[in-house]
């Protein structure tokens, strides 16, 4: 399975900060947006990454990205030139995904929860066409958003309707097979002129392909879409490293963790960030391991 990180659009909503540097480079505490939604692919087991961004801003993730070697991966980099919508990432990664499944992720998305590694796993060993999820939301309206007929199942996801038909939204991550490619070449823009992830969604399932699966209680999807956002997801991360010493989306552990890269990989990696508690906790996890 190949991944996606789409990390486009112009971040208006967290001007001026972001009139200069693409929002999903700006940080959550202690490291780049971007790092969030790039753990959880590696956690899906997923070593081959496109990254898409603007073509004023993608020169900026492959300096902090490279090619990927260094955690044991495969990164390329490919430029939309216009805000057009989420689908278009499948025309973009054409020829990246080839015969491959690919799981899209929005590289604004921060998830942080338990077992997530099996979670991943289950939703792509069962994945029969595409797989999404369902959070609950206070307010739904700026997402899409799943209706549920009386016996819970779906019948419908609306692009961010007025009128929510539940308060379950559809996160940015997203698990397809191979036809991702073909249904989003026939998608019609809509009214805001995108190629919507939902109209692909809504393909999926006329063709009774579509999974759902709710993220429970418990399950932290953050928002990183207005500087109030961005400074919750900052406490939430701090707190949890802070309490309980593990760190959130740590790229480096996790590579180690997967087996993507060596105990001596790992500690280049730490050195590189001796001078950041950051690259002090690679290094402890180095010394624990060397035991
Ligand atoms: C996009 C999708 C929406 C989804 C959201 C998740 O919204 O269109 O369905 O719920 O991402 O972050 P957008 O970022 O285009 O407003």
């Amino acid at each position: 399975m190949k991944g996606i990180i789409l990390a486009g659009g112009k971040g208006t909503r967290l001007y001026p900060s972001t009139k200069a540097i693409s929002k999903q480079l700006l940080p959550i505490f202690d490291k780049p947006l971007v790092y969030y939604p790039l753990s959880i692919l590696m956690l899906a087991s997923i070593k081959e990454v496109l990254i898409i961004s603007t073509p004023y801003d993608i020169g900026d993730y492959e300096k902090l990205l490279g090619d990927g070697s260094e955690l044991g991966m495969h990164f390329e980099y490919a430029v939309q030139e216009q805000p057009k919508g989420l689908a278009e990432a499948f025309l973009i990664g054409e020829k990246f995904i080839g015969k491959d499944s690919v799981c899209l992720i929005l590289g604004d998305n921060v998830f942080y929860g338990p077992n997530m590694t099996r979670l991943l796993e289950k939703a792509i060993n069962e994945n029969e066409g595409a797989t999404i999820f369902g959070y609950p939301v206070k307010d739904p309206t700026s997402f899409g958003v799943v209706e549920f007929d009386k016996n819970h199942n779906v019948v419908s996801i609306e692009e961010k309707p007025k009128e929510p038909k539940s308060n379950y939204a559809v996160p940015g991550l997203y698990f397809y097979n191979n036809d991702v490619i073909e249904i989003a070449k026939h998608v019609k823009p809509s009214k805001r002129g995108e190629l919507e992830i939902t109209s692909v969604n809504n393909e999926y399932l006329n063709r009774g392909k579509l999974k759902v699966k709710i993220f429970e209680r418990g399950f932290a999807w953050l928002d990183t879409g207005t500087p109030d956002g961005m400074l919750k997801a900052s406490n939430f991360v701090s707190t949890i490293q802070d309490r309980q010493g593990f760190y959130v989306s740590c790229i480096e552990e996790i590579a180690y963790r997967r087996g993507f890269i060596d105990l001596k990989k790992l500690e280049k990696l730490g050195n590189d960030l001796a001078n950041t508690e950051y690259g002090q906790y690679i290094l402890d996890l180095v010394k624990i391991n060397k035991k």
